[in-house]
């Protein structure tokens, strides 16, 4: 992604060639600054944090949360500490187990000297991998939108509707749910996106906004609860959206309120598909609402809003009366029979065993 006409990753390495620097995303929209990571603690708690989010870039940061840790101490009680600290820090993301399983098998047959080396070198790879499975699959994406532009009147456009932030953000490049409507645009196809704010921590609004601005894509910003009523209206053709977690048989985990925009989607016969590169599927469980961790964040994420102040400076407001209890599901869970397609890197697919399995049946044997 361009910003300021400076092409952007989100994760790379510092010009030390060892720190590993993010972009602070509780910054974002407001201020673009980069943090240098320099143990596998601060890794850590950039994902718990979410100085860094979005399932992709959670598993590209912890493993070299693990390469931090190796080249601190090489030892093996230093890995199972690593991969121990990092894989707690948040439950819903099958892509950091994905990412921390994969370095673990790196690492762990090599001697101590070899590991710094080799954790590096793993770390990159999963994250040039991102960039290659999120362009692809902005490629089987793209005839989704072409077919939709096709049975519009001339120069109206296809209106995407989107929930949290499933971009160039949530990943090392370009995106999953938004991958599809970068091609399209860069193809001078019309697109319009829905972004819908996503409480509690406003991922639309202030990140999927801030990027598809950066891209020149139109966009409109609404509250979580519009969506239904724009597909009501006719005015959403397609609902594109990312996920954290997706199980064998096509259920999907994703930002709390996905669930609804599905129901919503379903009842209006508007297209609703999930883009997810291949970590992203547990090939070990079937029933998303029985078997997906959901996580549960601070009940201030939900009493406090934050944004720029008139003095310039980023601040959180209240705006729950105190005293009042909360809750603060993170994520939902949207069961296979809502979701129209899955957009993968190998092509789009049913949601259902067989639709993931006929696409990816080196991966899915013994699921
Ligand atoms: O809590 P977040 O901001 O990490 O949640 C992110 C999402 O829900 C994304 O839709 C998902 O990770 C897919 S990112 C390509």
């Amino acid at each position: 992604m361009k910003i300021n006409g400076q092409h952007y990753r989100t994760i790379w390495l510092a010009q030390d060639g060892w720190r590993v620097v993010v972009i602070d995303q509780t910054r974002l929209p407001f201020r673009f600054e980069t943090v240098a990571l320099g143990s596998s603690e601060q890794a850590a708690d950039a994902i718990r944090n979410m100085v860094v989010r979005g399932a992709p870039l959670i598993g590209a940061t912890a493993a070299y949360g693990v390469a931090l840790a190796m080249r601190a101490d090489a030892s093996d009680t230093a890995l199972d500490a690593a991969l121990a600290l990092l894989g707690a820090t948040r439950p819903t993301a099958v892509n950091l187990r994905w990412a921390l399983a994969r370095m673990r098998r790196v690492v762990t047959p090599l001697a101590p000297a070899a590991r710094v080396e080799a954790a590096y070198g793993e770390a990159a790879a999963i994250c040039d991998e991102d960039v290659a499975l999120c362009r692809a699959i902005g490629g089987h994406g793209l005839p989704l939108v072409r077919e939709i532009a096709a049975r519009k009147p001339a120069g109206q456009p296809v209106n995407i509707l989107t929930h949290c932030n499933a971009g160039w953000i949530a990943t090392v490049d370009w995106g999953t749910a938004l991958a599809p409507i970068y091609l399209a645009h860069d193809a001078g196809i019309p697109v319009h996106v829905w972004v819908d704010e996503t409480r509690p921590r406003n991922q639309g609004a202030a990140l999927t906004a801030y990027e598809l601005g950066a891209h020149g894509v139109p966009h409109t910003v609404i509250t979580d609860n519009a969506g239904g009523h724009l597909m009501q209206r006719g005015q959403v053709d397609l609902v594109i959206v990312g996920t954290d977690r997706t199980t064998a048989a096509g259920d999907v985990a994703n930002k709390i309120g996905t669930y609804l925009k599905a129901l919503a989607a379903h009842d209006n016969g508007v297209p609703f598909y999930v883009a997810l590169p291949s970590p992203t599927i547990d090939w070990s469980i079937r029933d998303g609402l029985r078997d997906i961790p959901i996580e549960e964040r601070a009940g201030r994420e939900v009493t406090h809003l934050a944004g720029l102040a008139e003095d310039g400076e980023v601040r959180a407001v209240r705006v729950v009366a105190p005293g009042s209890a909360v809750a603060n599901p993170a994520f939902d869970v949207t069961p296979a029979r809502l979701v129209t397609g899955l957009i993968t890197e190998r092509g789009v697919c049913a949601a259902s065993s067989e639709g993931l399995a006929g696409l990816f049946p080196d991966l899915a044997c013994g699921a």
